[in-house]
């Protein structure tokens, strides 16, 4: 018999636990660690196209002065993670990405003095879409932005052109469609920038 890391073996969708009759989205949001990282990587695996590896959680959320990330559990039966929200306040700080800009991301972040968040994931479980978990995670987002230093002019993400669900839910929440990118996460699989300017105060 092979034996396969249960760490590393991709979960396959459908895996991350049903919600109980009383399961409630009321809890607070609260900061991600890396006891978190294999919940988040289950409902990343039912909610992206794309695999992200455990890695990915566990950097992100061991690294707290470079990475924001956020969640919100049900309490029963045993804290199901119902959405969470990855995003880089200070985008630029990484000079490798800058390689990898578009022009479209070029333009945005020189408009803004540099000064851009950038969210990369952001995810709420299947069962308990469309109450208000969502917008909760970007606001704690847009909270810890506005009182951040240094300072945050704008904040953007990519997201996949028929993902309409995404868009509307962006667009209730005052991101703008920006620029196309064409064939950014594969040969005939395009992106919209969406961009949310930084109200400081
Ligand atoms: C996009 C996503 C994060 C939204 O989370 P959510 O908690 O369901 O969203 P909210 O309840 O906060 O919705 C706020 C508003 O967004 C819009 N919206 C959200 N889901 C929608 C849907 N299915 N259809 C139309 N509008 C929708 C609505 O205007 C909604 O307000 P309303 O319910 O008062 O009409 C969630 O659908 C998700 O995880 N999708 C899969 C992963 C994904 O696509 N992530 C984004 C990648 S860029």
């Amino acid at each position: 018999m092979v034996e396969t890391d249960p760490i590393e073996e991709k979960p396959s969708p459908g895996r991350i636990p049903d919600l109980n009759s009383n399961w409630c989205t009321d809890t607070p949001v609260r900061k991600l660690n890396v006891n978190d990282a294999a919940k988040a990587r289950e409902l990343s695996a039912v909610s992206f196209p794309i695999y992200y590896p455990m890695d990915y959680f566990i950097d992100s959320f061991a690294n707290q002065d470079r990475c924001f990330s956020a969640g919100i559990f049900d309490p029963y039966p045993d804290g199901i993670l119902l959405g969470f929200v990855i995003a880089l306040p200070d985008y630029v700080a990484d000079e490798d990405r800058a390689q990898f800009y578009s022009d479209a991301e070029r333009d945005l972040i020189e408009k803004n003095d540099r000064k851009v968040a950038y969210i990369a994931s952001l995810a709420v479980h299947p069962q308990a879409m469309r109450r208000r978990i969502g917008t909760r995670l970007i606001n704690s987002l847009l909270f810890y932005l506005q009182q951040s230093k240094p300072e945050t002019s704008c904040v953007f993400l990519h997201v996949k052109t028929d993902n309409d669900r995404a868009m509307q839910f962006y667009e209730r929440n005052q991101f703008i469609r920006h620029s196309f990118i064409k064939d950014y996460y594969n040969e005939n699989v395009h992106a919209y920038i969406y961009a949310r300017q930084i109200r400081l105060r």
